[in-house]
């Protein structure tokens, strides 16, 4: 039988142990990965212990406390705190999610934390999203039109049309979706992927743009689209409660409908 074994380098070995205060009386304990590509060591999972009773409710309160407290060099990505940046989206114990809107309660035992899954890793928790936003760009994510308005006149839309776009403008970009996705773990480099296809269907949905038949004409393509099997983890774990395995059908049935 084939042995398969990760190279030696990116085997993962025996981290640091940081202890909680002899006083503290709610301890939970952390493990997380640390990595850094630079220092020429191999990868390892470093554990933490913490006070509940002296932290705030969330995974990032934890991992903000753990910096500012026991290790300064650990690395993770936050800004809004509040679930409207998507700056912290990580794996907790096996799930993608953004840390500032988890819970560490909902999380039973110890919790491991690891990058998003599937991404080259710049320092610890911090995934490398340059080929996400290349391909975001691929899409051009921005209103396109042919025809002109009277000067200073605006576009306008129907409440109707308006509410097309709801369920999808909500989107920001985390990436927890596409690294749910067992296609784009397989295929990114021509998968579009769940994030980008739902933004591609943003535009498409966009009762102002005039450019449909060329973005359909770019996304007709058995792997930028078709890869999508409606595997559905990407709905299940989109942590503002879209649906991008909707949209991808959406899209196809465009592209199906025009070929009529
Ligand atoms: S669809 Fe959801 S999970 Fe995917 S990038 Fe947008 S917000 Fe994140
Ligand atoms: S439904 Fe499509 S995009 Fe979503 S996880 Fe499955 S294969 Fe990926
Ligand atoms: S810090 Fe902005 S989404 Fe979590």
């Amino acid at each position: 039988m084939a042995d398969f074994r990760l190279p030696k380098n990116s085997r993962i070995t025996k981290g640091k142990d940081h202890k909680a205060d002899a006083s503290a009386r709610r301890v939970k304990k952390f493990k997380i990965y640390r990595y850094d590509p630079g220092s020429g060591e191999n990868p390892r999972y470093d554990n933490f212990e913490i006070d509940l009773d002296d932290c705030g409710p969330m995974v990032l309160d934890a991992l903000i406390k753990i910096k500012s407290e026991q290790d300064s060099s650990l690395t993770f990505r936050r800004s809004c705190r509040e679930g409207i940046c998507g700056s912290c989206s990580m794996n907790m114990d096996g799930r993608n999610g953004l840390a500032c809107t988890t819970a560490i309660e909902d999380i039973k035992g110890d919790i491991r934390i690891t990058p998003l899954p599937h991404m080259d890793v710049i320092k610890d928790l911090v995934p490398d999203f340059t080929h996400f936003y290349a391909q975001y760009s691929s899409i051009k994510p921005w209103l396109q039109t042919v025809s002109t308005t009277p000067s200073g006149k605006e576009r306008l839309q129907s409440p109707q049309d308006r509410e097309k776009l709801d369920g999808l403008y909500e989107c920001i970009l985390c990436a927890c979706c596409s690294t749910s996705c067992p296609s784009y773990w397989w295929n990114s480099d021509k998968f579009l992927g769940p994030a980008i296809l739902l933004q591609a269907y943003r535009w498409l949905a966009d009762s102002r743009d005039e450019m449909t038949g060329e973005r359909l004409d770019q996304l007709e393509d058995p792997f930028r689209l078709y890869r999508c099997h409606t595997i559905m983890n990407c709905a299940n774990v989109c942590p503002k409660g879209l649906n991008p395995a909707k949209a991808i059908a959406e899209i196809k049935k465009m592209e199906a409908e025009r070929a009529l």
